[in-house]
């Protein structure tokens, strides 16, 4: 794992659209602070359904050949996850939720009694959009819903939450609000604020 490696995660099938705008924003951010970000827009992977073998839980690794085996070396490597996902029923859609189960084993060691994660030690941040305007898209469960399932697979895996923002109302707008990129920008500055910290630490120790 590498301290200043970001991998940025594009879960939406528009690379013009609100979701894409706000991982943008947060890549440009970590970038001018010298962070080393790869980006990967799962929409142009090849990635096939898992099959739920479990083998993975052994071996670390999934038994299909495809993109995934890419994608799983770059969770290894980085610190940090960005992972931006529109809402689609009040989840997340299919191919965030596919990649998810391809990285069971990768996350997670089954054990007798809870599971023991393999992430421990990377954080991340949640970015996602949806249609219902806020407060509803909270009140009705909207973003709520896709948060909380992103939340569950990081969370299982040992990995620490940085910020978490919703870009609700997203369909009327033509750009990104105010309020949207101040969050992100805020939440990236958090972040580098807190591993500078805990570097300055490592090297008083
Ligand atoms: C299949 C599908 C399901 C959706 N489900 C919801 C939903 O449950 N709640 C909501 O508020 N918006 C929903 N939306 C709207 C999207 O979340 C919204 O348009 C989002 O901003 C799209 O982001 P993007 O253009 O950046 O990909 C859905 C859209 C699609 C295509």
């Amino acid at each position: 794992m590498k301290e200043k490696n970001i991998l940025a995660i594009l879960g939406s099938p528009h690379t013009d659209g609100t979701t894409a705008a706000m991982l943008d924003c947060a890549v440009r951010q970590a970038e001018k602070a010298g962070y080393s970000v790869t980006k990967v827009n799962l929409y142009e992977k090849n990635i096939a359904f898992c099959r739920g073998c479990e083998v993975c839980y052994k071996t670390q690794n999934c038994v299909i050949n495809d993109d995934m085996r890419e994608i799983t070396a770059l969770w290894r490597e980085c610190h940090t996850i960005i992972l931006a996902a529109p809402v689609y029923w009040a989840n997340v859609p299919a191919p965030v939720k596919n990649m998810f189960d391809r990285l069971l084993g990768t996350a997670m060691e089954k054990t007798k009694t809870f599971p023991n994660p393999r992430l421990k030690g990377r954080n991340y941040i949640i970015l996602t959009s949806c249609h219902t305007p806020a407060p509803f898209s909270w009140i009705f469960g909207q973003s709520r819903g896709a948060i909380r399932s992103m939340d569950e697979f990081f969370k299982t895996a040992g990995m620490k939450p940085i910020g978490k923002i919703v870009c609700a109302g997203a369909a009327k707008k033509k750009e990104l609000p105010k309020q949207t990129i101040k969050k992100i920008e805020r939440c990236i500055k958090k972040y580098i604020d807190q591993n500078h910290s805990k570097n300055i630490k490592t090297v008083i120790k």
